[in-house]
């Protein structure tokens, strides 16, 4: 097991250069077994999670080769259907694959998918996607399992926009014979993405980022190379840390249209944003002021996976704030860690009632998700004294070269295995 020890309370200063969107990535790899020729995909984040994707890959019989920062996979080879139990619970979006895999194979078999324990995290919007375009799917010993004769073009009406089944439901419909309609589709950037690599590819997709998606089923996908979009994610995960830490950082290589929601907080919490093409430089060198509230919501809304460190933000801001969660009924995991650094947190169904304190106290905490483990990472550094942030795996799962980051930009953080 790994763990960070943190010395807080340095201030932030330089730019920090984004990686490709992890939740970019993975349906995009998940997409490369429907291509008929190489894939090659650029800039690809160094995180376990991708690691893990690539692994069923090449279970598949996917022939993928790592160079540099760019992956090449070869799926003309692939010649099983069955996603490995092991790998499929350490990775959720191993879940995308079913509806490549079943477009390729007619066939396929996933144990029930694991990632982050953030909640109930049903599949059954993938599932029924899928049976409107003829799968069947029956369940069998923690493993579902799919087949069809052919996939043909529906109509799928979602009863929530959810990022997953929108893209398992691209995946699946890509080569079906005829059209696909998915109204109440999620937008948010990654589908875009999703939709770009596949049209690339030779796909005739339309709507991606809107409400409704239309897929034309095509017989044949080719090769090419492909840069997907930079990860708002961590960009933001580093502007709330300058934000916490003080001083002046650059997120350099985004869209910042794609965090307006976090943009438009940040600014209300007092902190200085300019916007230059694909940068954007946070500074602060004052105590935020607390916003009155913030709540998850589907993209363009403020996103889930930035409510860990923006509520620890929250934590040291002057005044009281109440953040809502309403997509993951038990993202709040890491809230009894950030009380041990000092923070003043009550958490009541599915909201966080805070009261801004001075500042966090060094503390031995447990990273217990992905952007959890991020949120206590950086309330260690905002923080006075030492602490430890201990089994880091889960944040390994999406900061690629993390601590090597925020060292460059000032930071006190050592990696350490126990
Ligand atoms: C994706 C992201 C994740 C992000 C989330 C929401 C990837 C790899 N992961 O996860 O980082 O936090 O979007 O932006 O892209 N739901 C159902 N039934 C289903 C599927 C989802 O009820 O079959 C519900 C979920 O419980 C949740 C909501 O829909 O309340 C949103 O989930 P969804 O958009 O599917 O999230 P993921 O695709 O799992």
């Amino acid at each position: 097991m790994e763990k960070y020890i943190i010395n807080g309370g340095n201030k932030l200063y330089g730019s920090v250069k984004i990686q490709s969107a992890k939740n970019s990535v993975l349906p995009i790899l998940a997409a490369t077994v429907l291509a008929d020729e190489k894939v090659e995909i650029l800039n690809v984040p160094q995180i376990s999670d991708v690691k893990n994707m690539v692994k069923i890959l090449a279970c598949l019989g996917c022939r993928t080769v790592y160079d540099g920062d760019s992956i090449v996979i070869d799926s003309s080879s692939a010649d099983c259907y069955e996603i490995p139990s092991a790998l499929a619970r350490e990775l959720r979006s191993s879940v995308f694959l079913l509806g490549a895999v079943i477009s390729r194979f007619h066939s396929a078999k996933i144990a029930y998918p694991g990632g982050c324990d953030i909640g109930l995290r049903p599949v059954d919007l993938h599932l029924t996607g899928l049976k409107r375009l003829g799968v069947q799917i029956s369940e069998k010993n923690g493993y579902i399992i799919c087949k069809c004769d052919k996939l043909r073009g529906n109509e799928i009406m979602l009863d929530c926009p959810s990022v997953g089944a929108t893209e398992n439901i691209m995946l699946a419909a890509v080569k079906a014979e005829g059209t696909t309609i998915i109204k109440n589709a999620a937008r948010e950037p990654e589908i875009e993405d999703l939709q770009n690599f596949l049209n690339k590819i030779g796909a005739k997709i339309t709507g991606a980022g809107s409400g409704t998606i239309r897929i034309d089923g095509v017989k044949k996908l080719y090769g090419c190379e492909y840069l997907p979009i930079p990860d708002r994610i961590e960009a933001g995960t580093f502007l709330i840390g300058a934000a916490m830490c003080g001083g002046e950082v650059v997120a350099d290589g985004i869209y910042p249209e794609n965090i307006s929601s976090l943009i438009h907080k940040l600014t209300e919490n007092g902190c200085k944003i300019n916007i230059n093409n694909d940068k954007i430089v946070l500074e602060n060198h004052k105590i935020l002021t607390s916003v009155k509230s913030v709540e998850t919501r589907p993209y363009p809304g403020f996103p889930t996976d930035l409510q860990a460190q923006y509520t620890a933000l929250c934590c040291i801001c002057n005044g009281h704030s109440i953040i809502t969660e309403n997509l993951f009924e038990t993202r709040f995991k890491y809230v009894p860690e950030l009380r041990k650094m000092g923070a003043d947190v009550t958490v009541i169904d599915r909201n966080a009632f805070v009261r801004g304190v001075e500042k966090f106290k060094g503390a031995t905490v447990v990273a217990y998700d992905l952007r959890g483990g991020a949120a206590l990472v950086l309330a260690a550094l905002a923080g006075e004294g030492n602490s430890e942030v201990i089994d880091i795996s889960h944040i390994d799962r999406g900061y690629g070269s993390f601590e090597y980051k925020l060292r460059k930009l000032g930071a006190d953080i050592v990696r350490v295995t126990v």
